[in-house]
């Protein structure tokens, strides 16, 4: 047996934190032990003044994402090494079912993309990108034979991944039958359209008209309405994607004191940028921050009432939608007409680091960070308990936190394959120490020591998450 002792951390999870050994054997969690009640091992790993947590899972990246005349910059080897060095041991990339394509040749190409390439487990949800009888039928076979159990439809974007409301309720209803979960893009697109063509008319052209074009009307009237789609589905579990703001937030709000089986993720960037101080950045530099949905004014309650909905349960994951482009050459297709700025901002590294930093300004519990970085993603997509938990039989994916550490995020520093970072500067106290990967270090004293192809895809099962 090859075994390893965590010895003299504070192991934390969703119930709270407890001073325990872990020992582990192989790839997985054996026991955990009371401090001094631990067997000898030869081979410790000391845990003294840290967080011992389960590794983070990321339930929302796009590496390699073909997207805005461009693709995402992350490769699956680059970006599943920088969220490793992160902390991050789980990703879920979206594989992409292109409008008239067939769903499965969609799932293989991204197959093809990640397979021995991935520095962590991976697993997949997949986007619809056109929903007809030959995608309702693939959606029973991805669900039943390739551990793929949520599909995401976009309310956004006509012409590229859009879904009209009757579509929506078709795959509703097949996932209602099949167990599987709706993840929406909630905007309305078709609107955003007419305001986007209205506000190029008027020569608005800088980035910041990005989100000035975007409304949270417009995301809360989507949400609401995939909300009551999802009723007229008998209650097919929903799960609302990258919420950025407060009239949407309500609207989940609203549907779950109903007892309803809708969630919500928000990200790091919600939580801390603004339209006025990123997006609206003097000239084109906004461009690195624009995202859909887009970052909201600091003139209003957003980034408040998402602290306060990620500690009441109304947004019960973070997430970061890593879907980065270089600001050269790729940001750069929209100079001059911001609806052409490639959608997205990338943080896969960053995550844990970002929301420990809520930890510290004392708006989120050190079990809620661990629960919404890690064990609720893993529960809320089949992923449980073999990921998101240190617990006996799980997986041995741990990260060694050191409160006592600090961060400093800057693009001299990052491994994700961009030329800039949404984060620039930014210092957070506290610091991703050591990372374990099914047994393995792969990160430890600012040494990466993992590689590519190791990681393994993970066929999921349905949520366990459900009321
Ligand atoms: O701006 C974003 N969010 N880009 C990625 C695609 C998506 O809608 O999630
Ligand atoms: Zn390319
Ligand atoms: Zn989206
Ligand atoms: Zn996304």
């Amino acid at each position: 047996m090859t075994a390893k002792l965590i010895k003299g951390g504070t192991v934390v999870g969703p119930t709270g934190a407890v001073k325990s050994d872990v020992l582990i054997d192989g790839e997985t969690i054996a026991a955990i032990f009371a401090p001094g009640k631990s067997p000898h091992i030869d081979d410790v790993i000391d845990a003294t003044g840290k967080y011992v947590i389960p590794g983070a899972v990321d339930a929302h990246t796009h590496m390699e994402l073909p997207f805005g005349g461009t693709h995402a910059s992350d490769t699956f080897d680059t970006g599943t090494r920088a969220a490793a060095i992160g902390g991050t041991t789980t990703i879920i990339d979206f594989a992409v079912q292109r409008t008239g394509e067939v769903v499965q040749d969609g799932l293989a190409a991204w197959h093809g993309k990640a397979e021995g390439n991935c520095h962590i487990d991976y697993a997949f949800h997949m986007i619809l990108g056109g929903v007809d009888d030959e995608s309702l039928k693939a959606m029973d076979q991805l669900v039943a034979s390739e551990g793929i159990s949520s599909f995401k439809l976009f309310m956004a974007y006509p012409g590229v991944f859009y879904s009209d409301d009757g579509q929506i309720l078709r795959a509703m209803q097949k996932a209602r039958d099949n167990g599987a979960m709706i993840m929406m893009h909630a905007e309305n697109g078709p609107a955003i359209d007419v305001l986007v063509k209205q506000a190029l008319e008027r020569g608005e052209t800088d980035p910041v008209h990005h989100g000035l074009t975007r409304p949270q009307e417009l995301e809360a009237e989507a949400t609401s309405r995939a909300i009551w789609l999802a009723s007229v589905a008998a209650d097919c579990p929903l799960y609302i994607v990258h919420l950025s703001a407060s009239k949407a937030l309500e609207q989940v709000r609203n549907a779950r004191d109903l007892g309803k089986n809708v969630f919500a993720e928000t990200c790091p960037q919600y939580l801390y940028l603004t339209l006025e101080d990123q997006l609206g950045a003097p000239g084109f530099e906004g461009a690195k921050w624009v995202c859909s949905t887009p970052l909201r004014s600091k003139h209003e309650t957003h980034r408040a009432d998402l602290w306060q909905g990620l500690r009441t349960n109304d947004l019960s994951v973070v997430s970061t939608d890593h879907c980065p482009f270089c600001f050269k050459d790729q940001k750069e297709l929209g100079r001059g007409d911001f609806s052409r700025i490639p959608n997205g901002i990338g943080s896969v590294e960053h995550r844990m680091d970002l929301l420990y930093q809520g930890v510290v300004d004392g708006k989120l519990s050190l079990s809620r960070w661990v629960e919404t970085i890690a064990t609720t993603p893993a529960r809320m997509f089949g992923l449980y308990p073999r990921k998101g938990i240190i617990a006996p039989g799980s997986d041995a994916d741990i990260v060694l936190y050191d409160p006592a550490g600090r961060t400093r995020i800057s693009v001299e520093t990052h491994h994700m394959n961009m030329d800039h970072s949404a984060w620039e500067g930014w210092e957070i106290d506290g610091k991703v120490d050591t990372v374990l990967s099914r047994g393995e270090v792969i990160a430890a004293n600012g040494e990466y020591t993992g590689r590519a192809g190791r990681g393994r895809y993970l066929k999921r099962g349905l949520s366990d998450y459900l009321i």
